[in-house]
């Protein structure tokens, strides 16, 4: 029978009572304690009796289904972690994953993770360029990818003497394989009831997730191993996940919520997980929720106002009751798509709101609470989450004033640093507390509501593109002098990149040369990072300093107020 009650039945009784600590016994984690997350999700679960139930689910794109137990989990990444540990690779090295939605990527995350590897997933859609910057910056000494991103890979190894190992899941044909490719074929290979995993603790790194911000290169934030604590407690309160549910994350693993809530926090907590790795369109995912009895929905708002864009009609072809609980995250979830989802489902979508540094969530509405349509919802109990002021930074406390989101440091999931960069992580901080970068306020009753980011990231169907990564791809073309990125509003994926062009002397304006520039940039970006639209300018507007003023450009876009351009060396 199905447990109708909810995990959490009172916000502020949760709040008065919460403590770290109950996530760490209901674990059985006591402090210095050896933990691993790859053991946490596999092992552990077969200890208390589940080594047979269902741990995921995957469809493919033609269609084809695959099933495995937390029993066969345990193996596969057993013996995956045991195949790395054979070619050399050792606790600490970076592993990454550069892979579509198989499942080899959740295996081998895992199995990465037993190894005592720090595992770094890679959009699949990435090209050469945007892999690159991230490798070279981790050092990255493995990659495990599939033989159809091999192009991609052998495009750049030349530049990558710390690339050992190619691991490629699924090639077949060994006359190609080069000095350092290797093939993991879990149908054949040798399964390894036991493996000694790695003795990690609550501060040894776990996973590296890139992420990108207004200047310089992407930043890698990186993990511990105690993160499964925030991970397996809010997959609980938040997703409010039961032991029967049939749980759907759509994010791809390349991005934060596809592992934090596409692999760890739902496998910490025993649950059954289905994947789909196919292209998005409403008939296919109604289809999957209907196929594989989903329980729990967790997806995006660009998702969710696609859906809503195809109508109901496609609802209504469709067996959709097992659906009990829904929740959105990523990017503003409007209120109009809330209340959508209320009437063609039943349900409201729940708000989330967290980032690649929080590591789990830090606004979210809870399902014994009452939804504001519009609004992110509340802080996670145990969590101290406020505002301060935007020009000063300073921590005040007046409902309906916009400030920036701060927390308190001290929750599990939090990451620990900006790989290689303590400079940027420690901007982060001011009189303690960390600031997220996004705007809101709050209302009287305790609710947060985002307003904007406070910086220039483009957030693209819910993937923060750093606008750094396509002005410098941009001014890698001959006949560009200058170029700037910015978000103009989409209905569909809220905003899309728009790039804007200043030519050098003997350039002339042109839909060819339009195009052409598109075709340059398009082998250098991933398709998530590609400008919809190129405009030619004579100039871009910068400060005095020579920084481009992205929000003048970005506030036309958007007709809105160009605010303060007292520091604007150019007019436009
Ligand atoms: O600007 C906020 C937006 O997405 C950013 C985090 O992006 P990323 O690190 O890629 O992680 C995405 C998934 C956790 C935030 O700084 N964002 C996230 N959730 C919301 C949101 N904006 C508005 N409402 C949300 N619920």
């Amino acid at each position: 029978m199905f447990n109708f009650m909810h995990n959490i039945s009172s916000y502020d009784d949760t709040v008065k009572d919460f403590s770290w600590k109950i996530a760490e016994e209901e674990l059985g984690y006591k402090p210095g304690d050896v933990i691993n997350i790859g053991e946490y999700c596999t092992d552990r679960i077969c200890r208390n009796g589940k080594a047979y139930k269902l741990a995921l689910i995957w469809q493919g794109h033609k269609g084809e289904v695959k099933k495995y137990t937390f029993n066969d989990m345990r193996i596969l990444t057993n013996s995956i972690a045991g195949y790395m540990k054979n070619l050399g690779i050792t606790p600490g090295e970076r592993v990454c994953l550069f892979m579509d939605k198989v499942p080899e990527l959740y295996l081998g995350f895992l199995a990465g993770l037993k190894l005592g590897a720090i595992v770094q997933p890679l959009f699949s859609a990435f090209g050469s360029e945007s892999l690159i910057t991230r490798l070279e910056d981790a050092k990255t000494s493995a990659i495990i990818t599939q033989k159809k991103h091999l192009p991609k890979v052998r495009n750049i190894m030349k530049d990558m003497d710390y690339m050992k190992y190619v691991i490629v899941v699924d090639e077949t044909d060994p006359t190609h394989l080069r000095e350092r490719e290797y093939i993991l074929d879990i149908e054949n290979m040798e399964m390894l009831d036991k493996f000694d995993i790695y003795p990690s603790t609550a501060e040894t790194p776990s996973v590296l997730h890139y992420t990108s911000g207004t200047t310089g290169k992407p930043k890698g934030a990186q993990h511990v191993h105690y993160s499964v604590i925030s991970q397996y407690i809010t997959s609980k309160y938040s997703l409010d996940l039961k032991e029967q549910d049939i749980y759907w994350c759509t994010a791809d693993p390349g991005w934060v919520t596809g592992t934090s809530y596409g692999i760890i926090g739902p496998w910490a907590n025993g649950v059954t997980q289905c994947v789909m790795d196919a292209g998005f369109t409403a008939e296919n995912w109604y289809s999957f929720i209907e196929r594989h009895r989903v329980t729990v929905w967790y997806s995006a708002p660009t998702a969710i106002r696609a859906l809503m864009k195809e109508g109901e009609a496609a609802i209504k072809r469709h067996d959709l009751s097992s659906l009990r609980y829904l929740a959105s995250i990523g990017e503003p979830l409007n209120a109009e798509a809330v209340l959508w989802s209320e009437k063609v489902f039943g349900m409201k979508f729940h708000d989330t709101y967290w980032q690649t540094e929080t590591g789990s969530m830090v606004v979210s509405n809870y399902p014994c609470m009452k939804v504001k349509p519009g609004s992110m919802g509340k802080p996670f109990p145990g969590m101290e989450v406020g505002l301060v002021d935007i020009k000063t930074h300073k921590y005040f406390d007046k409902k309906g004033v916009v400030g920036v989101i701060a927390v308190r440091p001290g929750w599990p999931a939090m990451f620990r640093a900006y790989w290689n960069n303590p400079d940027k992580y420690n901007e982060k901080f001011v009189d303690g507390w960390y600031l997220c970068g996004d705007r809101a306020s709050i209302d009287e009753d305790g609710y947060f509501w985002f307003v904007g980011r406070d910086d220039d990231v483009i957030n693209t169907a819910g993937h923060l593109v750093g606008p750094f990564e396509i002005e410098s791809a941009l001014l890698e073309h001959p006949a560009v002098a200058e170029s700037a990125a910015v978000g103009k509003p989409d209905q569909i994926n809220m905003e899309v990149v728009k790039a804007f062009v200043a030519l050098k002397p003997g350039f002339e304006e042109s839909k060819m040369l339009e195009l052409e520039i598109m075709n340059f940039i398009r082998k250098k970006l991933s398709p998530l990072a590609m400008p919809q639209e190129v405009e030619f300018v004579d100039s871009l507007p910068k400060t005095r300093s020579g920084k481009i003023m992205r929000r003048v450009l970005r506030a036309k876009e958007w007709g809105e107020e160009i605010g303060d351009i007292s520091t604007l060396e150019n007019d436009m």
